[in-house]
């Protein structure tokens, strides 16, 4: 398993794997340019990706986490997840945000020890967006 920075060539297999790839096609983009988008590569087959960001209020900031369709609760995600919070370590925090209604998430996020820090509501039509903090040092 090898967790690095993407290439402009893993948008392909991103979007193989991201039904929403195409709404997103901006942002992956722009996080490619920006040297926050990370891929997950197992047996040399892209198996999940991440976006980190830096521009929330200096923070690193989780905007994305996305485990293959096929290959999830298969740890993928945790792996990825911990390497973002490595990255982010000198920060001493991680930010990041989910849908109330991503039940998945909110789970995975509670197991590695974030606490929920906010909540906006607009965002998505009947369904806020929480904000969650985890403290790394
Ligand atoms: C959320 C997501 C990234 C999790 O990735 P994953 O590789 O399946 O997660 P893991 O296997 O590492 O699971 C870690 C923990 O998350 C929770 N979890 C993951 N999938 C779960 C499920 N289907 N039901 C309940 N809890 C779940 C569990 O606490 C799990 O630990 P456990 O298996 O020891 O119980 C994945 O489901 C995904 O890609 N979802 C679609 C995209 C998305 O919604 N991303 C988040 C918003 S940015």
């Amino acid at each position: 398993m090898r967790i690095r920075r993407a290439h402009p060539k893993d948008l392909r297999a991103i979007k193989e794997i991201d039904p929403m790839a195409k709404r997103r096609g901006h942002l992956l983009k722009q996080a490619l340019q920006e040297r926050g988008l990370f891929v997950l590569v197992e047996k040399e087959r892209l198996l999940a990706f991440a976006i980190l960001r830096r521009g929330f209020f200096e923070r690193f900031f989780l905007e994305l986490l996305l485990v293959h369709p096929d290959h999830r609760r298969e740890g993928w995600g945790t792996r990825l997840i911990e390497r973002m919070e490595k990255l982010a370590e000198a920060k001493g925090e991680l930010w990041t945000s989910t849908n109330q209604s991503n039940r998945t998430m909110k789970r995975l996020l509670h197991a590695r020890g974030y606490r929920q820090a906010g909540k906006i509501i607009g965002l998505d039509e009947g369904d806020p967006e929480l904000f969650f903090v985890k403290a790394l040092r």
